[in-house]
């Protein structure tokens, strides 16, 4: 399988940098770092929004873990990966480190197939993919739903370039995220799934939360890569978030996304990254370890009580 486009030449030296960086942190500690878009990114979506990612540090002592959010405003799992979001992070990854992934805000959508207009750079290929670099032949049935779908299209950086036209091999959801996952398993790290946040449930008046697709790929690329057993963790943190925002109610939840249905002020924030870390307390992962915070303590009339198993499946 070929990807025909370059990684940027920069991506290497801000390896090199990365490297240095953590060189001079404490190599006992554990980076938890976190791969997202705008919704955990520093500054949100802008206009004083925040991304939960700024606020996850708070459950962690600093002699336990250091969060390094790497979460960038406008970015998908497409994105992520060709601009070589996902290396930088593997640059400065050490064995027993931690790296959140959480996409889907910017997934959707579909390249236009071979045109060479029209294709934004950040929508992935629908479907549910499965293309693995490390488990090279395929152990799926190659129906549509689980067999390995791309999409070829051409990727323009920008109206003004027009000598940036790259065809590029669109791989899908699940495949962007087993990729990356694989790498950082491979560097002794282990790795969360987490299911995208959700767009604010009380717009249309009454509460209601009905995920996206990506919630559910995010569990599958979970659950195909092995799961626990593998170090991959699935946290169903839309869901989680979700039941925060409707105990809040719709006036406090309304107030706290400012600028859109999407990006939430800073209090908003602070919960969504509070109610991630009572999904991976209420979870397997090892990662509940380190968390400062006892699940009693989280757990209460904001962010609700741990949901059943069945109950965090997303679809
Ligand atoms: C790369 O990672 C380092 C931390 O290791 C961070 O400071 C830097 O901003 C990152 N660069 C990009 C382009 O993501
Ligand atoms: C966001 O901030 C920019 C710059 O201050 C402003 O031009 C824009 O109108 C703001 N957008 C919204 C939706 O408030
Ligand atoms: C896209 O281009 C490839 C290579 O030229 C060709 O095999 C394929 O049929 C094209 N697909 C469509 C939908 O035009
Ligand atoms: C699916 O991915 C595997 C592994 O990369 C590859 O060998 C195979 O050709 C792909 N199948 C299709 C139908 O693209
Ligand atoms: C890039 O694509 C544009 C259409 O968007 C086309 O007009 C232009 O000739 C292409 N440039 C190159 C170098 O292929
Ligand atoms: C897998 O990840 C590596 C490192 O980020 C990247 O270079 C490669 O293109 C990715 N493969 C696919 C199929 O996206
Ligand atoms: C919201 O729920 C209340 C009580 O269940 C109901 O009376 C009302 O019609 C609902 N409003 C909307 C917009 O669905
Ligand atoms: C965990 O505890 C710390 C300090 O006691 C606090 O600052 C932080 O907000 C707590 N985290 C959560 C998610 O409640
Ligand atoms: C989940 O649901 C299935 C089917 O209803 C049931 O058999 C199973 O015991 C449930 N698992 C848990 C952990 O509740």
């Amino acid at each position: 399988m070929k990807v025909l486009y370059l990684l940027p030449f920069y991506s290497a030296l801000i390896a090199a940098r990365s490297t240095l960086q953590r060189q001079e942190l404490d190599v006992q500690i554990p980076t938890i770092w976190i791969a997202g878009d705008s919704t955990a990114a520093p500054g949100g979506g802008g206009n004083g929004t925040e991304g939960w990612g700024q606020y996850l540090q708070y459950s962690f002592l600093p002699s336990v873990a250091h969060v390094q959010n790497n979460a960038f405003a406008g970015r998908s799992a497409r994105t992520f990966t060709r601009e070589g979001r996902f290396d930088n992070i593997t640059a400065g990854l050490k064995e027993g480190d931690w790296v959140i992934i959480e996409f889907g805000h910017n997934d959707g959508g579909t390249p236009p197939v071979n045109a060479t207009v029209g294709d934004t750079g950040r929508e992935d290929c629908p479907g549910a993919g499965m293309f693995s670099p490390i488990l090279e032949a395929p152990s799926y049935e190659t129906d549509e739903y689980t067999g390995n779908q791309t999409c070829t299209t051409v990727f323009k950086r920008s109206d003004a370039d027009y000598t940036s036209n790259v065809t590029e091999i669109v791989q899908t959801f699940p495949t962007y995220l087993k990729n990356a996952t694989e790498i950082f398993l491979s560097k002794g790290a282990k790795v969360i799934l987490s299911s995208m946040t959700p767009t604010n449930p009380w717009e249309f008046g009454n509460y209601s939360y009905t995920p996206t697709i990506f919630p559910y790929y995010t569990w599958l690329a979970a659950s195909e890569l092995g799961g626990p057993s593998a170090g991959v963790y699935f946290v169903s943190h839309g869901a989680y978030a979700a039941q925060a925002m409707k105990n809040l109610g719709k006036t406090v939840v309304d107030a706290n996304y400012p600028l859109d249905h999407t990006h939430t002020a800073p209090y908003l924030a602070d919960v969504v990254a509070a109610s991630f870390v009572l999904g991976v307390k209420c979870g397997t992962s090892g990662l509940q370890g380190l968390v400062s915070n006892a699940t009693s303590r989280l757990e209460g009339q904001v962010l609700g009580t741990c949901l059943g198993v069945n109950a965090t499946l997303p679809i």
